[in-house]
């Protein structure tokens, strides 16, 4: 039977959330599972991602901070590039780390997740259901069922057949996402997850737009050779160079 998840958004209003404790401690973010109660008494397995809090409040703290958070930081400005941040004052205040560069930042982790997550679901891509974003939590629809989490792909044991089934999946993932303009960003095996013979895309944060950003095409060239590497190595070769050309 499958649970991988009542259909969240059907739990009528007010809901009460309850937390079941942390699936997993993350670098930029915590991911617990709740059980959200709805008020005729459904409830539904919802996944909370809480992001590390960004404690920096000037460039020079960043810089404080040791060489790989402000590395962090221009990896994420250069991110944002032609995306949000088309504006000089934009730009610049982020740059500068103002308040209200700051506040750019911060919606960069939940707002552009959740948005990102929205459209890709609509297309049909196997994602997490969107449910709603604060400042700095994103709700999402939970794969997995109450005795265990969707294990990452690189922690699936997937035997030949499924492994040629999740390349599959993998291709059609991507062209669904190239078509509709997206290129994750960060994608390998840890961010896909495997779910009773399905492939689930996750963890959105930085994904951009291929149109918009100067990087896009090199940022898909790395997501597209990362994970055809990574089903090399498992036994299933992918020629990532041809898929990559292929998706263009
Ligand atoms: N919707 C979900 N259902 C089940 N498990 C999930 C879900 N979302 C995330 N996870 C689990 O939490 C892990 C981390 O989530 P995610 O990749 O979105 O955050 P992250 O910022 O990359 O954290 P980290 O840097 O630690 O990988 C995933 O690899 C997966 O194991
Ligand atoms: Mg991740």
């Amino acid at each position: 039977m499958s649970t991988v998840n009542q259909p969240a958004w059907l739990v009528p209003e007010p809901f009460l959330d309850e937390p079941l404790g942390l699936l997993r401690p993350g670098k930029e973010a915590q991911i617990d599972l709740i059980r959200r109660t709805g008020a005729d008494g459904s409830s539904c397995l919802l996944v909370q991602k809480r992001y590390v809090p960004r404690t920096v409040s000037a460039k020079g703290e960043l810089e404080s901070l040791g060489i790989e958070r402000a590395s962090a930081f221009r990896h994420d400005v250069q991110y944002r590039e032609g995306r949000q941040f088309r504006k000089t004052r934009d730009r610049r205040a982020v740059e500068r780390m103002s308040a209200y560069g700051r506040r750019l930042m911060q919606d960069r982790w939940t707002g552009h997740e959740h948005r990102v997550m929205s459209a890709l679901w609509e297309t049909g891509l196997r994602v997490p259901y969107p449910v709603s974003y604060t400042e700095d939590t994103f709700v999402l629809q939970y794969v997995g069922d109450p005795d265990g989490a969707a294990p990452q792909l690189a922690r699936a044991q997937l035997g030949p057949r499924e492994l040629a089934d999740a390349a599959h999946q993998l291709e059609a993932g991507l062209a669904l996402m190239v078509g509709e303009g997206w290129v994750h960003g960060d994608l390998s095996a840890y961010n896909l997850l495997w779910w009773e013979g399905e492939l689930w895309f996750i963890d959105f944060p930085q994904a951009l737009d291929l149109a918009a950003n100067p990087q896009g095409l090199n940022f898909l060239h790395r997501d597209v050779t990362n994970v055809a590497q990574w089903f090399t190595q498992k036994g299933h070769p992918i020629d990532g160079e041809a898929l990559f050309a292929s998706l263009l």
